[in-house]
């Protein structure tokens, strides 16, 4: 023992001294570490931003490279992007061949974040017979007719809006973004303009929509695990509205209910096809939410603009509006057969589809090798339709810049002017936008004049093209 003790203190002391040095070693390991930490961090913040860039250049391909490239290399090229070939074509034989996609040769191209958030079941996934069934499905709510029940309320909707606008400093994009997004709610699903359910349907929509030009990362705090946790709180929200409507305790005449009467009894519908499953039908809701919201916003916020930019259209549009005020005898407001009948305002809405090309590019994957214009694309790759050149060739529309809605004057070459596509998958939506941009415009120009606070032209790098500055204005009454 008595050995023990010294050669323990020798021990400890041999310990104390490995010690010291291990902290020693320690410390500089973990400053080390530290240190290349901070560089593991800066190199994967790098990466993040870099593969964000990637990833929003190429769901959002800026025009630039797309002219330049075109320049270069004439109406197809074909460029590696995110590890695949993909084409990127212009001019109308490309068009048509593209959308019109005769004999399955082509399907639709959707990214994977907009897969993972619109789910499996979306209309955007389906092909064939699936795509076919799913169209009529919603064609009928989505018809001329099938809107008239939702007039009042979108009218309405867009006096109490511009209600508030009078004398006013207004961010135009959020405007139009709060007015679309309570009418398709309404439209939908009998959502109320205001309340609790409003503000939880718009900040699970706003998180969804913000994920959908995210990366793919499913990690907590990203713009992409939040949009997919918006999703389920959404498709909750849903359950509880559907589970009421089948209890009958509450009856509405809205999108909702059409799908539940189709398809809540029995094997098949009434017209003998397969009954909906509760996840298509939410998946296809939230599809039509997302389809419909943006699109309609920034059509809307970018006509405003135009006509803020060209007082000579302006001026015309204002003169069809007031005429039909003029011809009420009876004091009454707008009127279905009224908004119906706005020639020049739908020339407006064309020539602004066309100027700001809110969707640039239409994607398709190639189901099979086939050619375009002498050029040969293979089986699985993607081919996107650059609608921005097609809107711009000075052939078709002379001065391209210029925003001038006579040019929809005479009837236009086909598949020259795509502003809600063509073919199968031509926008389903296109009268319900049609119906809630007329209606706010007329008030809009019967009422006020507007005055554009900043000059900017810059684009937003978002799927879908927007005034990055949202288009503040200063308003007064006229
Ligand atoms: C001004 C507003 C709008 C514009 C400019 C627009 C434009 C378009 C375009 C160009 C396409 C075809 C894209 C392609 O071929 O790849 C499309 C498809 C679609 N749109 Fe719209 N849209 C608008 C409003 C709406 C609205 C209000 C809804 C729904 C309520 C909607 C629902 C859809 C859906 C579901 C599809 C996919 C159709 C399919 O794949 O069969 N859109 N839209």
């Amino acid at each position: 023992m008595a050995d023990q003790y010294p050669f323990h203190q020798r021990e400890k002391g041999k310990q104390q001294t490995s010690m010291k040095m291990h902290t020693k070693e320690l410390m500089n390991l973990m400053r080390k570490q530290w240190l290349l930490s901070h560089v593991y961090i800066e190199i994967i913040i790098s990466i993040g931003f870099g593969a964000t860039k990637l990833w929003l250049s190429n769901l959002t391909i800026d025009p630039k490279f797309m002219h330049k490239r075109q320049q270069r290399y004439g109406k197809a090229f074909k460029s590696f992007v995110l590890g695949r070939f993909t084409v990127f074509m212009t001019g109308r034989e490309a068009s048509k061949i593209l959308l019109t996609g005769k004999d399955g040769m082509v399907s639709l191209n959707l990214f994977y974040t907009g897969q993972q958030v619109l789910g499996p079941n979306s209309l955007l996934q389906a092909n064939g017979e699936e795509h076919k069934r799913l169209r009529r499905l919603i064609a009928e709510p989505l018809s001329i007719d099938g809107l008239k029940k939702y007039f009042h309320f979108i009218n309405s909707q867009a006096t109490e809006t511009l209600d508030r606008w009078s004398g006013q400093r207004v961010l135009v994009l959020e405007e139009a973004s709060s007015f679309t997004l309570k009418v398709i709610g309404n439209m939908i699903m009998s959502l109320e303009p205001s309340g609790e359910e409003q503000e939880k349907f718009r900040s699970n929509f706003k998180l969804i929509s913000s994920s959908f030009s995210s990366l793919p990362f499913k990690i907590p705090g990203t713009a992409f695990y939040n949009g997919m946790k918006a999703r389920n709180s959404m498709f909750a929200m849903l359950d509880s509205i559907i589970a009421k409507r089948r209890n009958g305790e509450v009856i509405q005449q809205d999108f909702l209910e059409s799908l539940i009467i189709k398809h809540s009894k029995g094997k098949t519908t009434f017209d003998g096809e397969n009954k909906l499953t509760d996840q298509q039908m939410k998946d296809n809701i939230l599809t039509l939410l997302v389809a419909g919201h943006d699109t309609t916003t920034a059509a809307l916020t970018w006509l405003i603009k135009f006509l803020g930019e060209n007082p000579e259209v302006l001026e015309e549009l204002r003169e069809e509006h007031l005429q039909i005020q003029a011809n009420r005898k009876d004091g009454t407001g707008l009127t279905w057969s009224e908004v119906n009948n706005l020639p020049y305002t739908i020339k407006v809405l064309n020539e602004t589809l066309r100027r700001a090309t809110i969707l640039p590019w239409y994607s398709r994957k190639a189901a099979q090798d086939f050619q375009i214009d002498g050029y040969n694309i293979e089986k699985g790759w993607s081919i996107n339709l650059d609608v921005v050149s097609i809107h711009h060739d000075p052939g078709t529309f002379p001065d391209p810049e210029k925003f001038d809605p006579s040019r929809f004057d005479a009837p236009l070459k086909t598949f020259s002017y795509l502003g809600f596509g063509s073919g199968p998958r031509m926008c389903p939506g296109m009268n319900l936008a049609k119906l809630e941009i007329c209606i706010f415009i007329h008030h809009l120009v019967c009422r006020y004049k507007w005055r554009a606070l900043e000059k900017d032209d810059s684009v937003q790098a978002t799927l879908v093209r927007m005034p990055k500055n949202k288009y503040p204005v200063m308003v007064e009454p006229l």
